[in-house]
Parts: structure tokens; C-alpha cells; sequence
């Protein structure tokens, strides 16, 4: 599949998703020279924050997508891989595995949990955000369309459900999994857009992604007028938009 990652339509809303950045990694206890990962780490320059808030001895960003990191930040102690979160299995164990706005991505958090922790050393420390806006009509739509005849072919049945739980559900995990001290919330993000028609091109970078990389180039065009269509007689048309956004974030800690 080709890569739908477009850092530049990403980095178009950067100051509103760097918000849940700062208020996870605000969660992080930071220790001397502790050496963290960032699993999907996008264009890397959050990574870059992040390593340089924490005064990391050394920070891996790691990422799927070869275009989100083209051109990766530069500083002592950070560095870079391409790979998937799927296969994450560092050969010593990190002080932090962070990630930002990146594991709905990623299957099973059933089984993935179990995995991050097995990466992590004694007071070992996971701070994760997801966007958890599966309800609203941008996502919503996006799922009713992929149902519609033309592009149910081309994607195979496909609709998009993302492998979230609630956020009970990841305490309870924490918890098993023998983090001591923990903290998780539902955090409702406001974004204030110019207008509903910004919330297609909010989506364009991030959950329409999915079904841009499943496409033919004319069917993808077609999806995305289509979505266009259909999305913005269900948003109320008010100047500024005010796109609600909810995210789960979530923090533990083993014992030292
Ligand atoms: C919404 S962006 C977030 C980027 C960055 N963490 C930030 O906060 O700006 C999600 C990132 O996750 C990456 N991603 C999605 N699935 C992945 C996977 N299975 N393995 C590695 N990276 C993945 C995408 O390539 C993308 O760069």
C-alpha cells in the first residue's frame, strides 16, 4: 500500500494536536538520564520537545511512514527508525515508552500492552494519548461511506473500527500489568476551526488516511468529494467551527 502520510496537510492544525502533547507529556516524571521511545512519532518534532523536556540520555522516535520522517529533527541523544509499532521490541529495556496520538493505529491493545510493558526497566514509565472520536459525524460518515457500494469493492469490507476501550478498561490493564501508581482521563479537546469545511481537511491527514492508502488514486478523489458531500450538511455551518475532540490519556509507573 502507498503512503498516505502527508506531513505538510499534518502540520496544517499543528498548534491544536500539539495541546494533548503537552498535557501527556506533563504526566511523564522525568529522572536523569532516561532513555525513552516514541512510538509513531509523525514528523518528529514533538519528539524532539519530548526528548529535550525530559534532558533524555537518548530518545528512539520510531514511525511506519517514510514521509512523515523525511526530514527528521538533529540533536545529541536522538534518533530515528522506520518501523512498525506492531513489531516494537527494543533489545534493552527504555525508561519511557511514550506515544502521542498514534496506538489507534495499532491492533489488540489486549496484546500490545503486555508488549510495551515488557519493554520498559524498573520504574519504567508509559504515557500514551489516543483520540477516542469515533462517535462523531466526521468519523461516523467516513465508516457509512466506506459501506457504499462503489468503494465497499475496492476496500474489501473495510470500514475503519479502531481498536480503542474505554478508559476503565486501560486502568484495569495498568493495574495488572503491576503499574503501581497510575492515572488515566477522557480529556475533551475544543478546537476552534475557521468553519465545518476545515474538519475535512483535519480528517484528510489523519483518519481518511486509512482508506486514501486502500484507493486508486480517481476512487480516493471520488471518496473524498463524496465525504464532502455527505459531512457538511451534518455539521451546523457556524463561523468559527467548533470541533469537539475527546482523547483518552493515560499514565503508569512500575515500582523502582
Ligand atoms: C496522528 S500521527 C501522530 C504523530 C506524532 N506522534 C504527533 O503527535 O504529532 C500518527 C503517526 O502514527 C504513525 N503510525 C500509524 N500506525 C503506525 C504503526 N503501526 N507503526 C508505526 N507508526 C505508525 C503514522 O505514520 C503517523 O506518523
Amino acid at each position: 500500500m502507498a503512503d498516505p502520510w502527508d506531513p505538510a496537510q499534518y502540520e496544517r492544525f499543528r498548534s491544536e494536536r500539539e495541546q494533548p502533547f503537552h498535557d501527556l507529556l506533563a504526566l511523564v516524571r522525568p529522572r536523569p538520564g532516561m532513555r525513552a521511545v516514541d512510538l509513531g512519532c509523525g514528523t518528529g518534532a514533538l519528539t524532539l520537545q519530548l526528548h529535550q523536556a525530559l534532558q533524555a540520555r537518548e530518545t528512539v522516535g520510531i514511525d511506519s511512514s517514510p514521509s512523515m520522517l523525511s526530514q527528521p529533527p538533529k540533536a545529541p541523544g536522538l534518533r530515528f527508525e522506520t518501523q512498525d509499532i506492531a513489531a516494537f521490541a527494543p533489545a534493552e529495556p527504555v525508561d519511557l515508552v511514550f506515544s502521542n496520538a498514534a496506538l489507534h493505529w495499532v491492533p489488540d491493545h489486549g496484546e500490545l500492552l503486555p508488549r510495551l510493558r515488557a519493554a520498559l526497566g524498573q520504574a519504567g514509565q508509559i504515557a500514551v494519548q489516543m483520540p477516542a472520536n469515533d462517535d462523531h459525524a466526521s468519523h461516523e460518515t467516513a465508516r457509512e461511506l466506506a459501506l457504499e457500494h462503489e468503494f465497499k469493492r475496492h476496500l474489501g469490507g473495510f470500514v475503519r473500527r479502531p481498536p480503542l476501550h474505554s478508559p476503565v478498561q486501560y486502568a484495569a490493564w495498568l493495574h495488572h500489568l503491576g503499574f503501581a501508581t497510575q492515572h488515566v482521563r477522557l480529556q475533551v479537546y475544543t478546537h476552534l476551526l475557521d468553519s465545518r469545511d476545515e474538519v475535512v481537511e483535519w480528517v484528510r491527514s489523519t483518519l481518511l488516511t486509512d482508506f486514501q492508502r486502500r484507493l486508486p488514486a480517481p476512487v480516493w478523489d471520488r471518496f473524498l468529494a463524496r465525504y464532502r458531500e455527505l459531512l457538511l450538511p451534518r455539521l451546523p455551518d457556524d463561523r468559527p467551527f467548533l470541533y469537539t475532540y475527546p482523547r483518552i490519556l493515560f499514565w503508569g509507573q512500575l515500582p523502582g
